[in-house]
């Protein structure tokens, strides 16, 4: 059963303990996205928040790190609360330096790849990570355009998995809603994550639900 990580993105802000508590009921991990104004164009929220919205969450705080320098952050992400910390491919240097850093401080790594990075780039590395994020729109905006070309990519992403043997979980994040859930799944994911899709519905259960169990059109 393919996993649904709401992206508080697209929450509102400024009710960030309700939100979190209804995600608790319906969602199975929390996804936070930072962003530092550097590595992407926009500047989202940081530690103060993950750790305001760890003290209501029930659920697994998933978060995505769009920083420069994420070695100098992850330790305060995972005390902030944080329980899969994903770093980006092309904001690390040193990645199997970094991957064991935040593995070390006894939570889940994930490694994400902006849409223009190739799978086969983690050929040395997907045996060592717990999660590969497949990038379906350029980061740094929720509710952008889902990029077509992406199923392809996630085939070549479980191929890669399977072949090192790797427990590796495949997450995909940006455009999700329930038109392209059930090929995303079909292709390899584990993890749906959706922001606009699920904080713009009346009903977030039925959101998360509707990525689940797509209503299949004929
Ligand atoms: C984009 C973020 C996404 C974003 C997804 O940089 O990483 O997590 O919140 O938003 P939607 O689902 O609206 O594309
Ligand atoms: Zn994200």
């Amino acid at each position: 059963m393919v996993l649904v990580s709401p992206s508080i993105l697209a929450a509102d802000h400024a009710n960030l303990e309700a939100e979190t508590k209804r995600l608790n009921k319906c969602a199975d991990w929390i996804h936070i996205d930072v962003m530092d104004g550097t590595f992407v164009p926009n500047i989202s929220f940081g530690l103060p928040i993950v750790a305001a919205v760890k003290k209501h969450a029930q659920i697994p705080l998933d978060v995505h790190l769009m920083i420069q320098n994420p070695q100098n952050y992850v330790e305060g992400f995972v005390k902030a609360g944080a329980n899969v910390v994903t770093v980006h491919y092309e904001a690390a240097t040193h990645l199997h330096r970094l991957v064991w850093q935040v593995k070390n401080l006894g939570v889940k790594c994930g490694v994400a790849l902006n849409p223009h990075t190739p799978v086969s780039l983690l050929e040395e590395i997907v045996g060592d990570v717990d999660m590969v994020l497949i990038m379906t729109v350029n980061p740094g905006y929720g509710g952008q355009k889902f990029i077509e070309n992406s199923y392809d990519k996630i085939r070549r992403c479980k191929e890669l998995i399977l072949k090192k043997n790797s427990k590796a979980l495949i997450e995909v994040d940006g455009g999700v809603t329930d038109k392209n859930a059930r090929e995303l799944v079909v292709a390899g994911t584990d993890v749906l994550v959706a922001g606009s899709y699920v904080f713009a519905a009346a009903d977030y259960a039925k959101a998360v639900e509707s990525l689940k169990n797509p209503v299949v059109e004929i």
